[in-house]
């Protein structure tokens, strides 16, 4: 079993290059399943979570080459509506396949997703959304059946702005000639990147004032080129690495734009920060002030990047709250946290963080993605030595991150124990 060894203390420094989103990589190669014609994807980056949904885009039937950084898709012959269980439960990401293949085929059978570390994290939402534009929605053996059998009204209000739920409909609704409205969609910025996918491929969208989409679709779209955004969310954790280390980092292929929410935390905390076009400049404190968190929706500060703020404020001077309030379970690495000395109350949706001056080397275990890059950014400013088990978690979603790290300095490696 592969575990990560993080020796600190240890301050970064140096320069470190952001790959490309993974939440934007994986609607837009789901979106490929919307046209028989030639896609390809530029500064995707190579993780688990793409290599899975290359295994179900090719398991449906499409053609699939993971180049270096690039990734081309052909569906042309696809031979089968059906998601299979074994790939939706690896990665719930897969879902967004609903969508695409309901538009394309009038039919869809795709395994619900079930629930994950960080809370139960249902579909209703895109089942209800698919109803609305026609569908006859069933669920026979864990499997969604979704099929056309009317026009929709084709007017969709979601409760809460979920992210792939918004991306399953805006593709859902993307070879339906008439108009769909969206009220209260997801605005982050990989939902936008996916739409901008979708604009090259035919279809019209437009984001209305105060919270609407309006997709007007077409009967054949056409392939595309599309170069994917950076990864803020990695972006974000290199800053909040270099942070606790006390380090001084540029971070490149970051668009500050994309960022405000945590860079304004940052600051709070004593970070020097310097926006430049593509990339953000950091100097972090000897030791981080507290502040106060809540995570919402974007533009609001990232669910994804709570959990490394609270490795960050656990050696803050005083006492910070993070309030969770996008999944009801995101705090499991609390207890990991605190094996290595951190002061971590949870009450509810709320983490109560008493600062402390000094972490303490540890054997830790990963729960889930940002868990695990929390548990390496505590690991960086303890004393001593940090074992992390379950590291297959991190691989998911970051791209050789102890390798970047290592490059600014750290004192990582990956060992089979
Ligand atoms: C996306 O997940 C991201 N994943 C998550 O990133 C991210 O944490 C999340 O959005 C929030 O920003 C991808 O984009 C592949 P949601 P998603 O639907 O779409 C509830 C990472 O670390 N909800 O916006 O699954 C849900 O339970 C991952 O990269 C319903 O109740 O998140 C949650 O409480 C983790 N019914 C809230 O909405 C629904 O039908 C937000 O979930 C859908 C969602």
């Amino acid at each position: 079993m592969e575990r990560l060894l993080v020796y600190g203390p240890t301050r970064l420094e140096g320069k470190v290059r952001v790959s490309g989103a993974k939440n934007a990589t994986l609607p837009i190669m789901a979106a490929s399943l919307l046209t028989d014609e030639v896609c390809r994807i530029e500064e995707a980056p190579k993780l688990r979570d793409t290599e899975t949904m290359a295994r179900l885009l090719t398991e449906l039937g499409s053609k699939v080459v993971m180049g270096d950084g690039s990734i081309t898709i052909e569906a042309k012959d696809i031979k089968t509506l059906k998601a299979p269980y074994n790939l939706v439960k690896q990665m719930r990401a897969s879902f967004l396949v609903l969508g695409p293949l309901f538009s394309r085929f009038g039919e869809a059978r795709v395994s619900l997703p079930g629930g994950c570390a960080i809370g139960e994290r249902p579909v209703n939402l895109h089942l209800e959304g698919l109803k609305k534009m026609g569908a006859e929605i069933r669920v026979e053996h864990g499997y969604v059946i979704a099929e056309r059998k009317s026009k929709g009204e084709n007017r969709i209000y979601l409760d809460i702005p979920t992210v792939t739920g918004t991306e399953n409909l805006i593709m859902a609704a993307s070879l339906i000639g008439d108009e769909t409205v969206i009220e209260n969609p997801a605005k982050e910025p990989e939902v936008v990147d996916l739409c901008n996918v979708l604009k090259k491929m035919g279809v019209e969208i437009e984001w209305t004032e105060p919270s609407r989409i309006v997709v007007r679709g077409k009967k054949k779209l056409s392939g595309f080129s599309h170069k994917v955004i950076p990864d803020r969310i990695e972006a974000g954790t290199f800053l909040v690495a270099s942070a606790i280390t006390g380090g001084e980092v540029l971070v490149e292929n970051a668009i500050p734009d994309h960022m405000d929410a945590v860079l304004e935390k940052l600051k709070e905390c004593g970070c020097e920060v310097e926006n430049g076009e593509r990339s953000i400049w950091i100097r972090g404190p000897k030791r981080p002030k507290s502040t106060s968190i809540v995570t919402s929706p974007y533009p609001g500060f990232p669910t994804d990047m709570q959990a490394q703020f609270m490795a960050l404020l656990s050696v803050a001077t005083g006492v910070s709250t993070i309030r969770e309030t996008v999944f009801e379970k995101r705090f499991l690495h609390a207890a990991e946290l605190s094996r290595m000395g951190a002061n971590i109350k949870i009450k509810g949706d709320m983490a109560i963080v008493v600062g402390i001056d000094r972490l303490q080397g540890a054997e830790v275990t990963a729960t889930d993605l940002r868990a695990s890059a929390s548990l390496v950014i505590a690991g960086l400013r303890a004393h001593g030595k940090t074992i992390i088990d379950d590291i297959y978690h991190l691989d998911r979603g970051y791209e050789r991150l102890d390798e970047k790290l290592k490059g600014l300095g750290a004192e990582i490696e990956r060992v089979e124990l």
